[in-house]
């Protein structure tokens, strides 16, 4: 993480962290004064703001015993740190900090700006966020501020200053986290006002717009830009996906607002992030992340137990926002309080899910929350303390995973996820199926996953990245529903596919324009030539269609495409069956080899076991090959790779015990000794590594 280029920042640290390590026994690096963080963290969110100061040492003591060494403070703490206007109390932060540091414990601050204070809200109205139906919030939940709003913006950066200015030398002080989920959009008329700037400053001239949206369809032609209305659900769709970006960037200003006051005001060693929210597509995403230093994320599972796939490619999403190692900056301590039953993990899958995370690449794992707040909206909401003080039952599986991280961290020290596979996603796409299922059932992100999950279990690394990122490092591109392709996309896909890469795209593909609006081409549109072939037409589904060929005989659901091959070069891989007359015996799926590289075309959402033996085809023909070696099914190989070679994470999600054959002898991190093989339980881990 870190930041560079403000070496006089850096001196004022480090003399600041040696004259407080004279007073604070914590762990030193021999050649560096600063306090170090284990390289593997363990966290908790901590609300010393909300219990007497006389209790918190007792809080520190149990999370000490259970190894967390992190604790995310002061997020909603605002009517705290700035009881009235300009008046700042930090006093009891910077206590809270240092007791913390006292038992080996760092601090990541959150900026409180998700939760205004009642004195700024009624002094400011205009602060207040608007509804879609035109209703101001008013204070008492959370996320209540007006995202464009001036006056909230220069309130937020004034707070984030002082905070900045109290903490950003901070020794014990890692990071800081902006905000809290961004989410929430304002509909008021002077972000409407805003919205209408943003445009003109996009297309410039009225003309440009009406052309590009098609606006002389239902007279939808604009003669004054004051015209243009916010639609965020059934409006043309050039105009739907210009609001989803105007959200994007403003989201961007929101969060550059204050982290240009936390940057001009701490140590370049302190990085900066915010907690994203997995598939989560309020904004684009890298839009927004691309200003941070770190990628971090919210990881709930809510009712039922995780899905290693689906929460699997969430990782590996967040991961790809900056391409490197992130953290999952919340995650359940057994249950939330807001799904439709919120049941518990299982006994062990709280640990299976931590590792899981550090799989995907997470350097962090920290738990919502360590102790239930005595009043508020979150009573029920699963924790590591009771409202008592006392540990609850999961403490004891909390501090499993302390000893754990303590084990492994210094293994896994300075590893990252490297893939030979990656699957493109993008909002733009995303939303612009949302808008328009075609299918009510059509699930965007399912879709995704479908693709994913066989992927996944046959190369063991899978990255998850936007279709403009560099991908001359992929063996195997898949771009699943990559509905909305950008001049500047195809690009950057042809070029691939020219470099010898093999392109798959799914169904849905390349429909859409920049603007939202249909290519003029057929399916995939600027990629036609290139596959020889074409989607002639397609049909939503309302039962399954047979389909059969290379990869056996199985069915489509939700979505069919009729696809043609043009050129004699194009194999056809996949048919369909017989079904509503159009499409049988016409092509599902199509390939063709241009150069050394190749592109294939997959029309139909494929059943399982057809969907696997396409990625066996798929990875085969591109000669990916597993980063371990098979596996029994339903155990997870996840390898990360450092200096010092491979390490392998394994997690048994099998209902059943497994014993995994290893391909060579290996050092057992965790349990000790060189195996050759092992042999885990239901939600068992082992970690691995090939050369110690
Ligand atoms: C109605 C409208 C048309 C068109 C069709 C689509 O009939 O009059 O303009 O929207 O529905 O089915
Ligand atoms: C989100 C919020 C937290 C908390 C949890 C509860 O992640 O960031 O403040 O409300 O949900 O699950």
């Amino acid at each position: 993480m870190g930041r560079t280029g403000r070496k006089s920042w850096l001196w004022v640290a480090v003399c600041f962290a040696a004259a407080a390590t004279l007073l604070i026994p914590v762990k030193l690096q021999t050649e560096a004064a600063d306090p170090v963080a284990p390289p593997l963290l363990l966290g908790t969110a901590w609300y010393p703001e909300q219990w007497p100061e006389s209790r918190w040492d007792a809080d520190l003591t149990l999370m000490q015993q259970a190894g967390i060494h992190m604790v995310r403070v002061g997020e909603f703490a605002w009517s705290r740190m700035e009881p009235s206007e300009g008046q700042y109390h930090l006093g009891w932060l910077d206590r809270a900090i240092a007791m913390a540091a006292e038992h080996g414990i760092f601090t990541v601050i959150g900026t409180p700006t998700a939760a205004p204070p009642a004195w700024l809200t009624q002094k400011y109205p205009e602060t207040l966020r608007m509804g879609e139906d035109g209703r101001r919030a008013e204070h008492g939940n959370r996320q209540q501020f007006n995202f464009a709003n001036p006056k909230y913006r220069e309130l937020a950066r004034k707070i984030a200053e002082q905070l900045a200015k109290r903490f950003g030398h901070n020794p014990h002080v890692l990071g800081w986290q902006i905000d809290n989920e961004y989410a929430a959009e304002s509909y008021d008329p002077d972000t409407k006002a805003q919205f209408q700037q943003w445009l003109k400053a996009r297309y410039g001239t009225l003309d440009n717009l009406n052309a590009r949206w098609t606006t002389a369809y239902w007279s939808q032609t604009y003669s004054d830009w004051n015209q243009i209305p916010i639609e965020t659900h059934y409006g043309n769709p050039g105009l739907l996906l210009s609001w989803k970006r105007f959200v994007s960037d403003t989201w961007r200003s929101y969060q550059k607002n204050q982290l240009d006051v936390i940057r001009a005001n701490s140590d370049a060693r302190q990085f900066i992030t915010t907690n994203t929210m997995g598939w989560f597509d309020g904004y684009d995403h890298y839009t927004v992340i691309q200003d941070l230093d770190l990628a971090a994320w919210d990881d709930y599972v809510g009712e039922g137990h995780l899905d290693p796939a689906r929460n699997g490619a969430a990782h590996d999403l967040t991961r790809g926002f900056l391409r490197k190692n992130f953290w999952v900056m919340e995650t359940q301590p057994g249950f939330v309080n807001w799904a439709a039953v919120n049941n518990s993990l299982d006994k062990g899958e709280v640990r299976a899910m931590a590792w899981h995370a550090v799989g995907h690449g997470a350097d962090t794992v920290s738990y919502w929350q360590w102790r239930s707040a005595l009043n508020g909206q979150e009573e029920y909401h699963g924790v590591i303390v009771g409202a008592d003080g006392t540990p609850v039952p999961l403490y004891s599986e909390i501090k499993q995973i302390g000893n754990d991280f303590a084990k492994a961290g210094p293994v896994l020290e300075g590893t990252t996820v490297k893939s030979e596979v990656a699957i493109l996603h993008s909002y733009d796409s995303r939303w612009a199926i949302e808008w328009q299922k075609h299918n009510r059932q059509y699930d965007p992100v399912a879709e995704i996953v479908s693709y994913y999950k066989p992927l996944r279990a046959i190369s063991q690394s899978l990255d998850v990245i936007a279709p403009t990122a560099p991908l001359s490092q992929y063996k195997l591109v898949v771009a699943p529903g990559l509905n909305v392709l950008s001049d500047a996309e195809a690009a950057n896909l042809i070029k691939y596919i020219r470099q010898g890469g093999h392109l798959v795209l799914g169904q849905r593909s390349a429909m859409k324009n920049v603007d939202n609006g249909l290519q003029t081409e057929r399916q995939p549109g600027p990629l036609v030539d290139l596959l020889g072939g074409r989607v002639e037409q397609f049909y939503a589904l309302v039962d399954p269609v047979p389909v059969e060929g290379d990869w056996g005989s199985g069915q489509g659901k939700l979505w069919a495409e009729l696809l043609s091959a043009k050129d004699n070069d194009v194999k056809v891989l996949e048919k369909y069956g017989k079904s509503n007359g159009w499409l049988d015996g016409q092509p599902a799926a199509i390939t063709r080899k241009v150069g050394k590289g190749r592109i294939t075309y997959i029309g139909a959402w494929l059943d399982d076991a057809t969907m696997a033996a396409a990625a066996k085809w798929m990875t085969d023909v591109s000669g990916v090959k597993p980063a371990l070696g098979p596996v029994p099914e339903g155990v997870e190989v996840y390898p990360r790779y450092g200096r010092h070679g491979a390490v392998y994470i394994l997690v048994n999600f099998s209902k059943t015990e497994q014993t995994i054959s290893l391909p060579s002898q290996m050092q057992d991190v965790l349990a000790g000794g060189i195996k050759r093989s092992v042999t885990l339980p239901l939600y068992g881990v082992a970690v691995l590594s090939a050369s110690r």
